[in-house]
């Protein structure tokens, strides 16, 4: 017989090969907490139903309590052997106090017990990255906030397009962040469902009570059919998915700042504790962050594509394929906490180079969309004003000169619209003010973009708080 603690149909020990291969262990034992957590959960539960005596759940308790502290002092020896977090926690747990512990999988499964465990982790996961995104935001409004009035050229195809303002430009990063807020709120409320007690995949014969272990663990709901319980791995992958989009965002961010810091833009100067140097090249100062965050982009995204494909083709229920659902979520998660942090402080160490940026806004003809506007002001056809205002462009071009250059004789040669104030209209504080319109570049659209900001950063506080309070399980 095999000492496995599923040995007694097998004559043969586990090949030595064979048990390293399926083994789980060296990166499911992340998830201990939430392994005893529920198991503790169901231990009660089994007792309250009068499955398990009321002494052996006490000593089930001690006997997990203690290795609880064995595992967080760095004593507790994982076994390969004992293939996963769950088996080395009851084989020890058995060891330690008896029979008893050899009760605890009454009525479980691994199969439940491992989607049980991986909830848990996911839920707490998002919690920690919808607090690492709020906290990009915070670092989103007060580079805005202090740069208020810092004007730049916005793009399209990365030609200069019109005056924006750098905080209008910022904020476009927060709203792409709420959006991710929402998503990973989304993500919560499907992974906040309870498993345990699906069994192996079609329930169990013994009276188990679900509801008490789903309010024991803080869990909102119950899965209502035991198959799709335990093959359900929809919550990893919207957890990849809405980590995908995340990293897609914080990716183009990168880009920009990449850009913005090249000798030929040099709209910012990132912090000298935020970049690194060259070994052969002594005057370099490299953006290494946003080149990696933007790398590692593609590894979250390539953990989504893993995942799909996993599931694709799966027969229900469990499946041993569903245990490559880990390693790559929990790549994720790291690697978007980990982004998310290492960006708020890049963003709060950077240095706006308000001068530069006005200069580039001087030195372009992002102002002739306003030029045309004038004109329409006076009552031209758009049409009409946008070819009056390209010929000036031409005009300037051909005489080496910007808009603000040409004289009102040569305006008037154009149109006859035009009169003394088109310099004032042309100016870019007139561009960027006069683009009033709800959630344009003005001051004023701006400064409502940044209260708006303040208040849904309160929400997502408050949010934020009571979901922490409800993952203290242990
Ligand atoms: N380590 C496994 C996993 O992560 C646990 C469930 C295994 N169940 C089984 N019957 N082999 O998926």
């Amino acid at each position: 017989m095999s000492e496995k603690l599923w040995g007694g149909r097998f004559s043969k020990t586990t090949d030595e090969m064979i048990n390293e291969f399926q083994a789980s262990i060296g990166f499911d034992r992340r998830m201990y907490r939430e392994d005893i957590a529920g198991s503790l959960a169901h231990a009660a539960m089994l007792a309250k139903a009068g499955i398990l005596s009321k002494e052996d759940c006490a000593a089930i308790e001690k006997g997990l309590r203690d290795i609880l502290a064995q595992i967080e002092h760095g004593e507790f020896s994982f076994s390969v052997e004992l293939e996963d977090i769950h088996m080395n926690i009851e084989k020890r747990l058995t060891d330690a106090i008896g029979d008893a512990g050899s009760r605890l999988h009454t009525a479980r499964s691994r199969n439940d017990q491992v989607a049980l465990d991986t909830h848990m982790f996911v839920r707490h996961a998002v919690v920690e990255v919808l607090g690492s995104i709020r906290e990009l935001q915070q670092a989103f409004v007060e580079t805005a906030s202090a740069n208020k009035d810092v004007i730049m050229p916005g793009y399209t195809h990365l030609q200069r397009a019109q005056p924006i303002l750098f905080a209008h430009h910022l904020m476009a990063y927060f709203c792409m962040l709420t959006r991710d807020f929402e998503r990973f709120q989304g993500v919560y409320a499907r992974t906040d469902i309870m498993p345990l007690g699906a069994g192996a995949l079609a329930g169990t014969t013994l009276p188990i009570d679900r509801a008490f272990v789903a309010k024991k663990l803080n869990f909102e709901r119950i899965y209502m059919n035991s198959m799709d319980a335990v093959s359900d791995r929809d919550y990893i992958l919207e957890f990849l998915s809405a980590a995908s989009i995340l990293m897609v965002h914080l990716s183009r961010l990168s880009e920009e700042i990449i850009l913005w810091c090249s000798r030929e833009f040099s709209f910012v100067e990132l912090d000298d504790a935020h970049c690194t140097g060259s070994s052969m090249m002594p005057q370099k100062k490299n953006p290494d962050v946003s080149e990696l965050v933007r790398g590692k982009t593609g590894r979250v995204v390539g953990h989504l594509m893993a995942m799909l494909t996993a599931v694709k083709g799966l027969p229900l229920a469990y499946n041993k394929d569903l245990q490559e659902d880990k390693e790559g979520l929990f790549d994720a998660i790291d690697t978007v906490k980990f982004s998310l942090a290492v960006y708020a402080q890049l963003i709060r160490g950077m240095k706006v180079r308000a001068d530069v940026m006005r200069h580039a806004v001087e030195e372009d003809f992002s102002n002739a969309t306003d030029l045309a506007d004038y004109l329409v002001r006076k009552g031209m056809p758009f049409r009409q004003a946008h070819s009056v205002s390209g010929q000036a462009v031409a005009l300037c071009i051909e005489r080496g000169i910007w808009l603000a250059d040409l004289s009102l004789g040569d305006y008037q040669k154009l149109s006859a619209l035009f009169e003394e104030d088109v310099y004032e209209a042309i100016r870019p504080e007139t561009c960027v003010s006069c683009r009033n319109s709800y959630g344009g570049t003005s001051y004023e659209q701006t400064a409502m973009q940044l209260n708006a900001a303040q208040e849904l950063m309160t929400e997502e506080q408050d949010l934020i708080s009571a979901l922490t309070k409800k993952q203290e399980v242990l």
